[in-house]
């Protein structure tokens, strides 16, 4: 089917959840996508953080055929020969001890909520409040929508889960206060990726876990979004030498694949007895030899350099741009986790760089994102600033038109 086939045939066919861009992706190759007729699209997506190690790389195709060839899905009811070393692997990187795997993001937040209930509640009965914090995204299903902040995913489907709070961003004060006896756990993005690439500060973070530590809550970091490499370090928590008691990570672990883990300590992770949580997919053969091959690659020599060096690179290209525009409010980030917050809209300028043939987003309506693979080149990144420039300097022609009519 061509596009305009699959693309009517959704429009029937498929829940309207999304609004897709006018691609229809068949293949992908390093950091390209190729659509239905040949066109290559440089990548600075990545399918939303996922695609970490691009696409079609060798040694990632390599395990699926090996793996292919003998074992798909077993249950957790069976051991299978890659959960134990992948969790081993896991709770070593983070200098933690044990793991939960899971299938998505959204659902290890579910995990940690019930971790932080159930470590409480062993302890401290009745205690059972968890902090958020204000801009936050953890994701859609309920105990995970009740910590994430805009009202616009909140709204429709209350009432939510009770005994969630939010705190206010970077707020030491707000911390503080909030932080009340019958407080379980806090949770945050170490970088808050759907919110706009914003990060949070050391000050915040560092008061966070002292005040988990003083009253024996739990710490979570929620590096779905920020970690495995995204930011140039094995996990962005490392930036300011922190020690949460649970991480939790998804997007790019299984080369593509739902995977998602809950990485804890070992009290922590003792709250959890056969029963009290589970699921049928998590932590499956295949997914987890795949990420065993992920971790593989994101800790051989030079790999996080790299993402630290062209992170930085791509972040002086755009304060170059902006000085020249200032139609570029702001340059954020960390690694290649990198943001453009724009003075006005910024739907136009992902539609034309995807005619461009870059593939980039936008969030919290002014902020350009950009989640490359972190396979991403110097090349590729002056590639698509020099697509960039001319879009971004019409549109600041476009506004300030508007300003003087
Ligand atoms: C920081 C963070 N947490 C949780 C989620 C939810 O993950 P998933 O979409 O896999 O459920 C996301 C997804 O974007 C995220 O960025």
């Amino acid at each position: 089917m061509n596009y305009d086939e699959i693309k009517n045939l959704e429009a029937r066919a498929v829940i309207p959840t999304y609004e897709r861009m006018p691609l229809l992706a068949v293949r992908g190759e390093g950091c390209h996508v190729i659509d239905e007729k040949g066109k290559r699209y440089t990548d600075f997506l990545s399918g939303l953080a996922v695609n970490a190690l691009g696409y079609n790389h060798p040694e990632i195709m390599q395990v699926l055929r090996d793996e292919s060839e003998s074992l798909l899905h077993v249950s957790n009811l069976l051991y299978h020969p890659y959960q134990a070393p992948l969790a081993e692997k896991l709770a070593r990187l983070a200098g933690l001890d044990r793991v939960f795997f899971a299938n998505s993001g959204t659902e290890v937040t579910e995990g940690a909520i019930k971790l932080a209930r159930a470590y409480a509640q062993k302890r401290y009965p009745g205690r059972a409040e968890v902090l958020a914090v204000e801009n936050s995204f953890h994701g859609r299903t309920f105990g995970a929508l009740s910590a994430t902040w805009p009202e616009k995913y909140r709204k429709p489907f209350e009432p939510l889960v009770p005994g969630i709070r939010f705190v206010r961003l970077n707020d030491v004060q707000s911390l503080k206060e909030n932080f009340t006896p019958g407080v379980a756990g806090l949770m945050v993005e170490t970088i808050q990726g759907e919110g706009g690439v914003v990060e949070i500060t050391e000050e915040f973070l560092k008061t966070a876990q002292a005040l988990c530590r003083a009253n024996d809550a739990l710490f979570i970091c929620d590096e779905i979004q920020c970690g495995l490499g995204r930011t140039g370090r094995m996990f962005t928590y490392e930036k300011f030498d922190l020690k949460p008691d649970v991480v939790l990570v998804a997007k790019p672990l299984a080369a593509g694949l739902p995977l998602a883990a809950i990485v804890a300590r070992e009290n922590v992770a003792q709250a959890f007895s056969p029963g009290l949580h589970g699921t049928t997919f998590g932590g499956g053969p295949l997914q987890c030899r795949l990420a065993l091959k992920v971790l593989e690659i994101i800790e051989k020599p030079g790999f996080l350099e790299h993402v630290r060096d062209v992170g930085e690179w791509f972040r002086h290209e755009l304060r170059e741009l902006k000085k020249e525009l200032p139609i570029i409010h702001e340059v954020r980030g960390d690694g290649l986790m990198i943001a453009a917050e724009l003075t006005v809209p910024g739907k136009s300028v992902v539609e034309q760089a995807l005619e461009a043939g870059f593939l980039i987003n936008c969030t919290q309506e002014k902020v350009l994102r950009f989640l490359p693979p972190l396979i991403i080149e110097r090349h590729h990144v002056r590639e698509l600033m020099a697509a960039l420039e001319p879009i971004l300097a019409e549109l600041a022609a476009e506004a300030r038109q508007e300003v003087h009519a």
